[in-house]
């Protein structure tokens, strides 16, 4: 498929991607013989296999569990430095990789440990090939807005490598609102701040992430088609939603990727970009999500160009560093 092939070599942008959802099956393995953990699989195959989810909860409890592999320095070195093999191999020139301190924090692993191991990947993609990078530390919402606060406080020595703060976790229940004072702080401190909503939350929430926490840019908000006074809002403001094909799909957010909203809402002209989400998780990286969008949608190469082109421009790279590849 010649359009599979131009979208691939194309340079592209990644803006929602957990570093903890990268972590692949081969090295959870790996780790875990390492630090001597107990997990509930007995080889790589087993991993893959639980891997059927039914709704984001079934898929955060293996999420979490996978993460507990991760113990020191070098583990979170080898985690970024795989992941940037892979934007490297699918020309991801600019990526903005979220990262979860609490899941980490909460087991007595601190930022002295992976912020160190995390940048050491970057520096040297970003010696290597010239790979561009900034990280999002993203707050857990099942947990209390105290903690997301105290983790804001340990992040301090850190801030100049964090470009923004983002949320996510599990979605219903935990509304944007929870968490309005820690985004105030985090703007006070120059963040920038990004949030999931309406991935299977409400669109109310996609409402509450604008209003209450002032994001400049909505993780998922495919519920958004929903509420028709939020699409105009959308179109108006061109708030960037970073919708991740395969995650919707392997979390039953829709059924089928046919059933996927992203090119209604990308014709009606909302600010729509492409994403991966959890990539090991979910069964593909970048260029396999819009490759997932050509197989199911009929979608078209300016559909692709504009989907690239939002890409760069929702992005937090500075207007200088953008004009050189738009
Ligand atoms: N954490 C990692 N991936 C997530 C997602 N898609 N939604 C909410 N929390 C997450
Ligand atoms: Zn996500």
């Amino acid at each position: 498929n010649e359009l599979k092939k131009w979208v691939s070599v194309l340079p592209k942008v990644e803006l929602h991607l957990h570093i903890e959802g990268s972590l692949e099956p081969e090295l959870m393995m790996t780790l875990a013989k390492k630090h001597q953990i107990k997990l509930p699989y007995a080889n790589i195959e087993e991993v893959k296999s639980a891997y059927n989810f039914d709704n984001l909860q079934s898929f955060l409890d293996l999420y979490y569990l996978g993460a507990s592999v991760l113990k020191d320095e070098d583990d979170f070195y080898q985690l970024m430095w795989n992941y940037l093999l892979k934007c490297k191999e699918d020309n991801v020139v600019h990526v903005e990789i979220m990262f979860d301190p609490q899941t980490h924090t909460e087991r007595g692993i601190g930022f002295d440990v992976f912020m160190p191991g995390f940048k050491r990947a970057i520096q040297q993609a970003q010696q290597q090939w010239g790979q561009s990078c900034l990280l999002i530390m993203s707050f857990l919402r099942h947990l209390t807005e105290q903690s997301a606060i105290e983790t804001l406080q340990a992040s301090t020595a850190y801030l100049k490598d964090i470009i923004a703060v983002g949320l996510d976790s599990g979605e219903l229940g935990n509304p944007p609102e929870k968490f309005t004072q820690v985004f105030k702080m985090a703007k006070e401190l120059g963040l920038k701040r990004v949030a999931h909503a309406g991935e299977e939350g409400p669109a109310d929430y996609i409402w509450g992430a604008i209003n209450a926490l002032d994001v400049h840019r909505i993780d998922h908000g495919v519920r958004s088609i929903d509420d028709p006074q939020l699409i105009a809002h959308l179109i108006d403001s061109q708030h960037p939603l970073t919708v991740c094909p395969l995650s919707n799909t392997k979390l039953k957010v829709f059924d089928h990727m046919q059933e996927h909203n992203i090119l209604t809402l990308l014709d009606l002209g909302l600010m729509v970009t492409v994403n991966a989400d959890d990539p090991s998780y979910f069964g593909g990286y970048l260029n396999d999500n819009y490759h997932a969008l050509i197989d199911h949608l009929p979608i078209e190469k300016h559909h692709l160009e504009q989907l690239v082109k939002n890409s760069f421009n929702a992005s937090f790279m500075t207007t200088e560093h953008k004009q050189k590849w738009l």
